[in-house]
């Protein structure tokens, strides 16, 4: 049945448009600088992310495993990863902790990327055991633990999980006995504000807030087995903007101790450039890589992420910003939707759009 699941996911997702909503980025503008003052060659776009040193703010994010076909993509994505000196996360790996002869399947990121940064994925509904074990099986550097519970709810009964009971005890504790940063990630709903400081409070070194705008999973379990019953459920959730402002909001005086991932339809330099300058870590992408993969392979999925990290630049030698911690003191202003939804929940955006008051 997962074996089925995952197959389809990957065979969906292959012509499947991001949306309906947006991402919320067309909402969130820079404020063009005519005297930016820099030269190309002094952009730098390393960042540190769970405590190490990356090459570019851009993560490879869980997509998938358990099935021959993963083995490929992971294979490709993990050379990428190596190639580029950026971060990956294999797919869920509850499958492997049930089944051996599927643990290559995950295995051979390691066997690309002997150094790289690997994080090791599975529910956040995992006992920490189990959540270990998952590290243990590719010497991940970082633990991704996902919360993905509109999707569960579209998933036939027999399929999805139904006890949502203890997850923030089981972060906390999981979250204690991991030698590893451990990352939670939502799946395309977004992380509010209310959530993000209890996950916080774990003790988690990076929250993920996989946000509405991008790969939508409500649309694809739709898609899978009753499109009329999902429609309903097609714009839930908090726009990849919308839930990084928040969660930025929540982490308050932490900020400087937690790690931001933007995710969930990132598709270019400048939503990329948007989403640090907002105060994200780094932006993951998962959806446009598979689509890549299947129409290039490896090559092209280095391609589209050396493509967002040119246009990052582009952005960067705009503005005048020579790194990306010069990047998140540009002025940002926030209009429409995004604004109104910020506001209403009380957060002021002016802290964005007046940044830079020594000119
Ligand atoms: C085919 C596919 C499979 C995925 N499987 C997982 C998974 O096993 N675990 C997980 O945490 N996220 C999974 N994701 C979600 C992504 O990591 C990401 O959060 C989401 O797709 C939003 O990013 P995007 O809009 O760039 O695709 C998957 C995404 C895709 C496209």
């Amino acid at each position: 049945m997962r074996k089925r699941r995952k197959l389809a996911h990957l065979d969906l997702v292959q012509n499947l448009d991001d949306g309906p909503d947006s991402s919320g980025f067309e909402d969130v503008h820079f404020v063009h600088n005519c005297l930016p003052g820099i030269n190309p060659s002094e952009t730098n776009t390393v960042v540190k992310f769970c405590g190490r040193e990356i090459k570019s703010p851009l993560m490879i994010n869980a997509i998938t495993g358990g099935i021959d076909e993963a083995a490929k993509i992971n294979r490709a994505l993990a050379a990428v990863a190596c190639k580029l000196g950026i971060p990956m996360a294999v797919g869920s790996q509850t499958a492997a902790l049930q089944d051996r002869e599927v643990r290559f399947s995950y295995k051979v990121v390691r066997e690309e990327n002997p150094d790289g940064f690997i994080a090791a994925n599975v529910s956040a509904g995992l006992s920490p055991e189990e959540a270990l074990h998952a590290v243990e099986m590719i010497n991940a550097d970082a633990l991704q633990l996902h919360l993905n519970i509109p999707q569960e709810m579209m998933m036939p009964e027999d399929e999805g999980e139904l006890s949502f009971q203890g997850y923030l005890d089981n972060i906390r504790e999981t979250v204690r006995s991991s030698p590893v940063p451990v990352i939670v990630k939502e799946v395309g709903c977004g992380i509010a504000r209310e959530q993000a400081k209890q996950i916080i409070s774990t003790g988690a070194a990076a929250l993920d807030v996989g946000g509405k705008g991008g790969t939508n999973f409500i649309f694809i379990e739709g898609l899978r087995h009753n499109v009329e019953a999902a429609q309903p459920f097609l714009n839930w959730g908090l726009s990849t903007a919308t839930s990084l402002v928040e969660v930025l909001h929540s982490a308050g005086s932490q900020v400087e101790q937690v790690d931001i991932v933007a995710s969930g339809g990132i598709r270019n330099g400048l939503d990329t450039a948007k989403a640090l300058a907002l105060g994200g870590s780094v932006v993951g992408i998962a959806g446009p890589l598979v689509r890549c993969f299947y129409n290039g392979g490896e090559e092209a999925v280095e391609h589209y992420l050396l493509g967002i990290e040119r246009q990052l630049r582009q952005v960067m030698i705009m503005l005048g910003a020579r790194s990306v911690s010069e990047l998140r003191e540009k002025p940002l202003v926030i209009l429409g939707d995004t604004a109104q939804w910020l506001q209403r929940r009380g957060i002021d955006l002016d802290r964005f759009a007046c940044r830079d008051r020594r000119l």
